[in-house]
């Protein structure tokens, strides 16, 4: 029997693509397909960041003959699963995602994407206040992701989403982001003398948060697209709202994961489950602040290993350290 046609050898992506994908978006979202209409006459590129990740991110000035117009885009090396929510979540319109565009999302490995300019303004970081307009922006549109990706929506995310289970959790945990950090941390005396009163309980927490994330992930009902990395760096604030970037960590899991670092009181926390409701899906509020806590543990344990990086470097980042440790007790 013959051969079916043989799967051609995928080119690895390289920086010559990035002038064809610049044109190919600036075609779907700015020119109009008109002949002798609009086209781009050049592009300034430069580097903005390199990203904790290595990934480097390039913001590329399009300039546009006839009326002197130019449109901004941003270029950046992403994985399959990146380039999937993002089509996903443009494809379902939310408006607190950037626009984005691919060659092929489904295609494997990584590839450039290009994205909507979001411009350079960060989200306030939690211990800092921010105006109502923005946050009401944030807790509805990460509300309207989860919402439109619960139950029967969530059937099919997780052919291309990981699960964000118990396995997750305990590696997230016990090999990538807690453990490391703070086995290096309690080895140093200074580090006792000023936690000594909270270095059981967080020890405490972490032995049992693996099993608590399992069961929550258990619960079908809960299941969503999920962010898993929500951090002020990783929320720009465009046209005064919110908007969510660095889809690379995207998960299916349970609604509660992307709530606790922003929403890190219970009456934040209760503006989410408002907004949940309003758009379309409700949770009784003792169900809701219960697994919103066990969230919260694990969400402090996650993210605390930064505080304690900078409290090494400069002792006025206590403050910090505490504020996942209280978390810890929400
Ligand atoms: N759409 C965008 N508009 C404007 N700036 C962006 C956009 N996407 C990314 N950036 C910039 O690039 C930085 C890194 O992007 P992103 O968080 O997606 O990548 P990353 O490599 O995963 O970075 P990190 O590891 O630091 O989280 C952002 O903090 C932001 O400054
Ligand atoms: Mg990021």
């Amino acid at each position: 029997m013959a051969a079916g046609p043989q799967p051609s050898a995928v080119r690895p992506p390289s920086a010559a693509d990035i002038g064809p994908l610049i044109e190919a978006a600036v075609g779907r979202w700015y020119l109009p397909r008109t002949p002798g209409g609009p086209r781009i006459v050049g592009v300034d590129s430069e580097t903005i960041t390199r990203g904790v990740s290595g990934a480097e991110v390039r913001r590329h000035t399009v300039h546009l003959s006839g009326s002197g117009r130019v449109v901004r885009l941003v270029t950046k090396m992403s994985d399959r699963t990146e380039r999937m929510a993002l089509a996903h979540l443009n494809a379902q319109g939310h408006g607190s995602v950037p626009a984005s565009h691919c060659r092929r999302p489904e295609r494997a490995g990584p590839d450039w994407l290009c994205l909507q300019d979001l411009g350079d303004t960060g989200r306030p970081d939690v211990l800092s206040g921010i105006p109502e307009d923005m946050l009401a922006s944030e807790i509805t549109g990460l509300a309207a992701i989860h919402a439109a990706n619960l139950g029967a929506a969530a059937a099919g995310l997780g052919d291309w989403l990981p699960p964000a289970d118990r396995g997750y959790a305990a590696s997230m945990i016990e090999e990538i982001v807690w453990r490391p950090n703070w086995d290096s941390a309690v080895a140093q005396n200074d580090f006792h003398e000023e936690f000594s009163s909270w270095l059981p309980r967080v020890e405490a927490a972490a032995a049992k948060v693996a099993d608590e994330m399992g069961a929550l992930y258990a619960e079908a009902d809960t299941r969503t697209l999920v962010h898993t990395d929500v951090n002020p760096g990783n929320v720009l604030v465009h046209g005064g709202r919110a908007y969510f970037i660095d889809w690379a960590d995207a998960h299916l899991g349970p609604f509660y994961l992307d709530l606790p670092h922003h929403l890190h009181t219970a009456q934040l926390a209760e503006r989410y489950r408002q907004a949940l409701a309003a758009a379309g899906h409700h949770v009784a509020s003792a169900d809701f602040v219960e697994r919103w806590r066990v969230a919260a543990r694990y969400t402090a344990l996650r993210n605390m290993w930064w505080a304690i990086e900078a409290w090494r470097e400069e002792r006025d980042m206590a403050g910090w350290v505490l504020h996942y440790f209280g978390m810890l007790d929400a």
